[in-house]
């Protein structure tokens, strides 16, 4: 399966909910999604199949820098590569808007996200122990878009 990316806009915050609502406990609403992607900064990107989305990502910038707010692929597609593909596109993106550095937050109860962040070139920089509500800690993790004369991703 060929998978493209495409952003996504608040007009969408219905679709986004829903397929958030597959993904996670405690899934973000409709209203948050719009919220958001109202704000400055924010930028979305989806992918999908047979028009339904599948996968999603959403990341806000702030000057140089940005956090990946959510990322997200629906049970039935997963480890086929969506989300690698939209944290590539999403990282390219916020590179060509001057982006040098990605932060993001993960449970050490969720190996499938650490190894795919760990793949994908994020380091650990902090930790907030007991963050999440089942007790884990939190991981802060940031990758660099460009350092050292690395080129975009
Ligand atoms: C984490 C999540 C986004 C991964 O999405 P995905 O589309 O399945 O990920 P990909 O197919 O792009 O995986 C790329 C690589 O990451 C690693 N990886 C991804 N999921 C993994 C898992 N469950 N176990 C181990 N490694 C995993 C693998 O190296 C994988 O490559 P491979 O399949 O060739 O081995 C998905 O499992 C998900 O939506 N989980 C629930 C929501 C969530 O936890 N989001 C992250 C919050 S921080």
């Amino acid at each position: 399966m060929k998978i493209a990316p495409e952003a996504v806009w608040a007009s969408s915050a219905a679709k986004l909910a829903g397929l958030h609502r597959q993904c996670f406990a405690q899934a973000w609403s409709e209203a948050e999604f719009a919220s958001l992607l109202n704000l400055p900064g924010c930028t979305g990107w989806v992918c999908r199949d047979a028009g339904r989305f599948v996968a999603l990502a959403l990341f806000r910038q702030a000057l140089d820098e940005a956090e990946l707010l959510t990322l997200a692929t629906h049970p039935d597609y997963r480890r086929s590569g969506h989300a690698d593909v939209l944290l590539t596109c999403g990282e390219k993106a916020l590179f060509d808007q001057g982006v040098e550095r990605v932060f993001l937050e993960v449970s050490t109860a969720n190996p499938g996200a650490l190894a795919l962040y760990a793949r994908t070139g994020y380091g650990e920089i902090a930790r907030r122990p007991a963050y999440y509500r089942d007790g884990s800690d939190a991981l802060v993790l940031e990758k660099w878009l460009r350092k050292d004369g690395q080129t975009a991703p």
